[in-house]
């Protein structure tokens, strides 16, 4: 039935996600079982395998830090001065779980009438007399408080009694998360060891799995550079500001420029982790890999806004550039990492059972409050701008190093200025895409990254193509209208 990946990606064409599907295979665990744990390079694993793309209308220090702390990573643009860039990256990795100090006291005999009563914080402490001195009763939650019927009950009647659970003030990041996340709680109070009965409270964390920090204990955090001399300065800034890892930004990183710098890195950073790039045959991810790259970034001209195939002539179906590459760096131990034309949660099923350990995104998380720029209404929609960075705009400001590579004086344009509707906050949205591929993984059979690339090197996972007129059936047909957003 169907046939194997081998086989599918040996016959000459080039395939994009949505021109080939997994047939279903064996379910024995349920969707809470599949881990998305993965490397997004040889010594960074994250727990969400999302990567925000180096563009300046996606990752600034807002969307890395947002990335971070859902254990995925932001990769900082660098269409700015080297300074600015490493003002971001510090930004970024200076955040720290949020948290409030502002502490709301009420007492038990209370009733909570209004939504004001909690002002921006999450709770609310119940104390014997009301206020911080007295004797500490329990905790009233925003989310237990929005949940009740009848708001005039009194706060004794919902409350959360003591014992509460606490942690020492001045834990760190790395263990708060990881409290929050197995006990499948929203806030922890924070009290100092000689007192009980007060406490910082932590606005909600994120559940989903633990948030991507480092050996420095802070949010991990990625960086653009290009391949120039001045690049090596930009560097020295970015390392300084503590970057995790820096992404080698080309549309065609098979060159002697970009070789030289993953010498150059390697041998002056030794513990920074390269992602070099991009790529789509085995031949360029060969040399990559010996020059040194600890991760591959996979693509091109499958992205959104991207216009290199018609204007060079040159790229990859992306479904088939993540296969091919992804076959050999696995077998050197490196991790791809699949990049644009990701519009859904079923493309990175696809891309990551395919053989990516994580997916980069730009116009998926381009639109959300979390991404630079402003909303504007268009035609009645609310957008923000999302553009290419080789849009004839974004070379204006500077970022022409990633599609000339050399000295060449004239621009040609390899990608579009564009806009994108509102999508919300990426900590709402990115949660709910990675149950959806949960759910894609389980019909597969597959409980984890690793194991979806086994089943599918061993043939036991089958694919085939969809003609046209299949890719039409797999979507909406035949409605006259219907709603789009499904949460
Ligand atoms: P998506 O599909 O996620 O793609 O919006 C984002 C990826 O597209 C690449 N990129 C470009 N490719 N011209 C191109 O050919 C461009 O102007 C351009 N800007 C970005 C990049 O790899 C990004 O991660």
């Amino acid at each position: 039935d169907g046939f194997s990946a081998v086989k599918l990606f040996n016959q000459g064409y080039s395939y994009t996600y949505d021109d080939v599907i997994f047939l279903p295979h064996y379910i024995d665990f349920p969707t809470d079982a599949v881990s998305l744990f993965s490397s997004f390079s040889r010594n960074l694993k994250l727990s969400t395998p999302c990567v925000a793309s180096p563009m300046d209308t996606v990752t600034e220090s807002s969307m890395a830090t947002a990335m971070a702390s859902l254990g995925a990573i932001g990769i900082v643009h660098s269409n700015n001065t080297s300074s600015e860039q490493a003002f971001l990256v510090r930004a970024a990795k200076s955040y720290r779980i949020p948290f409030s100090s502002d502490l709301i006291f009420l007492s038990s005999s209370d009733s909570i009438l209004s939504e004001d009563f909690f002002n921006s914080s999450p709770c609310a402490f119940v104390t014997e007399s009301g206020n911080r001195q007295s004797k500490f009763l329990g905790i009233v939650s925003r989310s237990d408080w929005e949940a009740l019927g009848d708001k005039e009950v009194r706060v004794s009647d919902y409350m959360r009694k003591s014992p509460v659970q606490f942690l020492p003030n001045g834990c760190n990041v790395e263990h708060v998360a990881g409290f929050l996340a197995k006990e499948t709680h929203e806030l922890v109070p924070l009290v100092s060891s000689d007192c009980t009965d007060e406490g910082q409270t932590i606005k909600g964390f994120p559940k989903l799995g633990f948030p991507s920090v480092g050996p420095d204990g802070k949010f991990l955090v990625g960086a653009a550079i290009g391949t120039r001399e001045s690049d090596k300065v930009r560097l020295d800034h970015l390392v300084k500001a503590g970057v995790n890892a820096v992404v080698l930004d080309s549309s065609q990183g098979n060159s002697i420029y970009q070789l030289e710098m993953i010498k150059y890195i390697k041998r002056t950073y030794p513990d920074l982790d390269v992602i070099g790039g991009n790529v789509v045959t085995m031949r360029q991810a060969e040399n990559l890999i010996s020059a040194g790259v600890d991760g591959l970034r996979v693509g091109m001209g499958s992205g959104s806004i991207c216009t290199t195939q018609e204007v060079c002539a040159v790229g990859r179906g992306q479904a088939t550039a993540v296969y091919k590459v992804s076959s050999f760096a696995a077998q050197q131990g490196i991790p791809v990492i699949a990049d644009g034309g990701i519009s859904n949660s079923g493309h990175i099923v696809k891309a990551l059972v395919l053989g990516a350990s994580t997916v980069m995104m730009g116009s998926f998380l381009a639109g959300s409050t979390e991404a630079p720029g402003t909303y504007h209404d268009q035609n009645g929609v609310r957008v923000k701008k999302y553009r290419g960075m080789g849009s004839l705009e974004a070379m204006t400001k500077g970022s022409d190093a990633r599609y000339l590579g050399d000295t060449a004086k004239l621009k040609i344009a390899q990608g579009v200025v564009g806009a994108v509707a509102d999508k919300g906050s990426v900590l709402k949205f990115i949660p709910y895409t990675m149950q959806a591929v949960k759910q894609g993984f389980q019909d597969l059979g597959a409980s984890s990254v690793q194991s979806a690339h086994d089943l599918l090197r061993s043939g036991t996972l089958r694919l085939e193509v969809r003609t046209g007129a299949a890719q039409v059936e797999g979507g909406v047909h035949g409605l006259v209208s219907y709603e789009k957003r499904s949460f």
